[in-house]
């Protein structure tokens, strides 16, 4: 019988990648998602894409008692956790939101994974927890030190992690740190929805070439590198989604951390450049202010999940972009609808 899976956060943008990553391997899923920030019609456009019925249940994962009716209902074996807010700045207005929310989801299922003698849990984790990076490429063992309260319930969350595995030996725990996810699936059904105003450089420039915005605000083109804008490690959502399958795979006793990057990165101005090729449009930028707590630069050394996990991000920044624009091309609005003053 093939294995259930959990994957809470299923209907965002990385859970439904994942997802279909999951089906297509031959797993059965369950998503848990309180669509707060995600659509159903996520879920039925991954069923449409692999052919197979997808289970959503509604859920809120600060309520113990939605997380145990849960595992009581559908025979979980492991889960991949995703749910969680966000957004940066947010996090900076509404901490306490952002610890109650997150590590309270987090522990809630972990306390009810033991409960029913379920031990296999993948965490998406984030580079963000490097805070402002020692080296270049960051390796695993680098110094962590968040510099938001978003971030630090990421790093929390996995010391939680790490002291659940130091308690019980029978916990495999993988804490997947993502550089930069962009790009969609290929078929242009599934991709990033943000709601309101994009904070994230990708999703901001697809709605520029779309027309729904009138030009990129570039923060700050004075960093140290080389063309002084910021540099990031861009990394597909289709190999990010198969990173959780290789984690899945390839769990061990005990608990350990893994990049999910590529190595290599762009700067703002090559991904405007790359937007403007796969799209045919102009994509009209300023040079604007640096943006609070922006680093220069932020790069994966993913060689233990490229040897441990057997896995390796090779989707390069063209085909991301040429992903992400089908995606947006299709969908302007993404799950949603026009709104009715746009014009
Ligand atoms: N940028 C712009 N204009 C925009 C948006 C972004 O110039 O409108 C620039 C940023 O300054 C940065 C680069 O584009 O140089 C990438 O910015 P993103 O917001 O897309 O990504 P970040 O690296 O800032 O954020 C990511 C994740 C967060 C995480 C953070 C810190 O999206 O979840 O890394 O590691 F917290």
């Amino acid at each position: 019988m093939a294995r259930t899976i959990l994957v809470t956060g299923g209907a965002g943008y990385i859970g439904s990648h994942t997802v279909v990553s999951l089906i297509e391997h031959g797993f059965d899923v369950v998503i848990a998602d309180d669509l707060s920030n995600s659509s159903p019609k996520a879920v039925a456009a991954v069923a449409k894409l692999t052919g197979k019925e997808v289970t959503l249940v509604e859920v809120d994962l600060t309520e113990e008692f939605q997380v145990r009716k849960l595992f009581a209902n559908y025979p979980i074996e492991a889960v991949v956790h995703f749910a969680g807010l966000k957004a940066v700045g947010e996090s900076v207005e509404q901490p306490l939101r952002y610890y109650q929310v997150n590590l309270g989801s987090a522990m809630n299922v972990l306390k009810t994974m033991a409960r029913h003698d379920v031990w296999d849990f993948v965490f998406s984790s984030s580079a963000t927890v490097y805070g402002d990076p020692e080296v270049l490429p960051i390796p695993e063992g680098a110094a962590t030190g968040p510099t938001n309260p978003y971030g630090r319930t990421k790093l929390m969350i996995e010391d939680i992690c790490r002291d659940l595995a130091a308690s019980d030996k029978r916990w495999r725990i993988g804490l997947l740190r993502y550089f930069n996810p962009v790009g969609a699936h290929p078929s242009g059904e599934i991709g990033e929805d943000p709601q309101g105003h994009p904070n994230n450089l990708v999703p901001f420039v697809m709605q520029v070439a779309v027309g729904r915005r009138d030009k990129v605000q570039v923060f700050g083109d004075d960093y140290n590198t080389a063309d002084g804008t910021g540099v990031r490690d861009y990394i597909h959502v289709v190999d990010l989604a198969l990173g959780h399958l290789a984690a899945l795979d390839n769990l061990t006793a005990g608990c350990e951390e893994f990049n999910l990057g590529t190595g290599s990165g762009a700067s703002v101005l090559e991904v405007i450049q790359a937007t403007a090729k796969a799209s045919g449009k102009e994509i009209p930028y300023e040079i604007v202010a640096r943006r609070a707590g922006d680093i220069a630069t932020s790069l994966a050394d993913p060689s233990r999940a490229n040897s441990q996990l057997e896995w390796r991000a090779d989707r390069n920044l063209e085909v991301m972009i040429a992903d992400a624009w089908r995606w947006q091309e299709k969908n302007p609005y993404g799950f949603g609808e026009r709104p009715a003053d746009s014009n």
